[in-house]
């Protein structure tokens, strides 16, 4: 018999990848929530909605998760075996002008969806945080037990408090809750605010890019068929009641050095405007990924150098119409 999952977040990048890879198994009910804001065109987040239509039976609700009540209607008509929440209002730097809004839908939100897990006894929920939480953290690879009690934008402070809400309600009402940090993820449909999506454009069309800082800032780039492995084997977790694992490639790559591979796969030169450090960003990402791959089994195999091709692979094939 096929289980129920909810995935809220199923229009957007990660989640329409997950969404993809449960119709694939043929194994799930498959139920969406989102309420196709528009941080970034709704058109893209229908497109991918077409995307999983074409590829299976989904239900889908347009309902924002911070609205109570939108969300009961979902749990009125259906009984989740899991939840993976990856709705949310994503990206550092927006986050420095929209505080409220952030802590509104990552943090109201998340307990929202808690609240009605613990309601209509849903075992197992899955809550997409961030490498964000690690803050300015100097200890590198960041790994799990490292503190996480100085985050530097108030996206990072909202992914913090929804991990710490997700520990209370494992401990309240026996909630197995699954908090996966994501470093810096990418792929095709990636979102086109963050930066490998935004400089391919930008370089493809011949415009300059502004680079904040002096090139030198670091990130764990993963690849989204990595991540998705991770999402994955979370959702079929079935040890402690509270965990939390890094999702990352455990390589660090220099800003240069990624618009070096873009210009080389985009067969282009960037026009580079150079711009102050941004407050809110971090100097570096790494990730310690030994816990996830002893007890996810999480083994990424994605090397930077294989994933910005095939990413601008995508890219050319969904210009002009996806990335507007
Ligand atoms: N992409 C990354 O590199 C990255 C890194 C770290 C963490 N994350 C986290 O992973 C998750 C997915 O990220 P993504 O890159 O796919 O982003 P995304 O913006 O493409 O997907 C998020 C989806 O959530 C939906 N959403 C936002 N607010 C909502 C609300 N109030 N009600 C209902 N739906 C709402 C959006 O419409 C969107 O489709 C997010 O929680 C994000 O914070 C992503």
């Amino acid at each position: 018999m096929k289980k129920n999952i909810l995935v809220t977040g199923g229009a957007g990048f990660i989640g329409s990848h997950l969404v993809e890879t449960l119709l694939r198994e043929n194994a799930w009910n498959v139920t969406v929530v989102d309420d196709l804001n528009d941080f970034y065109s709704p058109d893209i987040k229908r497109a991918n909605l077409g995307l999983l239509r074409r590829s299976g039976d989904i239900q889908f609700f347009e309902a924002d998760i911070r609205c109570s009540d939108s969300l009961q209607q979902v749990f009125d008509e259906n009984r989740f075996d899991v939840i993976v929440h990856l709705a949310a209002r994503a990206g550092v730097r927006p986050s420095l002008s929209e505080p409220k809004l952030y802590v509104e839908t990552n943090i109201n939100g998340t307990v929202n969806l808690l609240e009605l897990a613990r309601k209509y006894d849903v075992k197992q929920f899955v809550f997409g945080s961030s490498s964000s939480v690690y803050g300015e953290n100097e200890k590198v690879p960041f790994a799990e037990d490292d503190p996480i009690f100085k985050p530097i934008s108030p996206y990072a402070a909202t992914k913090a408090a929804g991990e710490l809400i997700c520990h209370t309600y494992s401990h309240l009402f026996d909630i197995r809750t699954v908090c996966l940090r994501f470093f810096t993820v990418y792929g095709a449909r990636q979102r086109p605010d963050l930066a490998i999506h935004k400089f391919s454009k930008l370089i493809y069309f011949g415009q300059p890019i502004q680079v904040f800082g002096d090139g030198s800032t670091r990130r764990d780039y993963t690849y989204i068929d990595d991540i998705i492995q991770g999402v994955r084997a979370s959702i079929d977790y079935d040890g402690s009641m509270h965990e939390v694992f890094n999702l990352g490639e455990s390589e660090t790559t220099e800003l240069g050095r990624l618009i070096e591979l873009l210009e080389a796969s985009l067969g282009k030169k960037a026009i580079i405007e150079r711009l102050p450090p941004q407050p809110g960003d971090v100097p570096i990402t790494f990730a310690d990924i030994s816990k996830a791959r002893r007890l996810l089994n999480y083994s990424p195999t994605t090397k930077i150098e294989q994933g910005i091709p095939k990413f601008v692979e995508w890219f050319k094939t969904a210009q002009p119409a996806v990335s507007i």
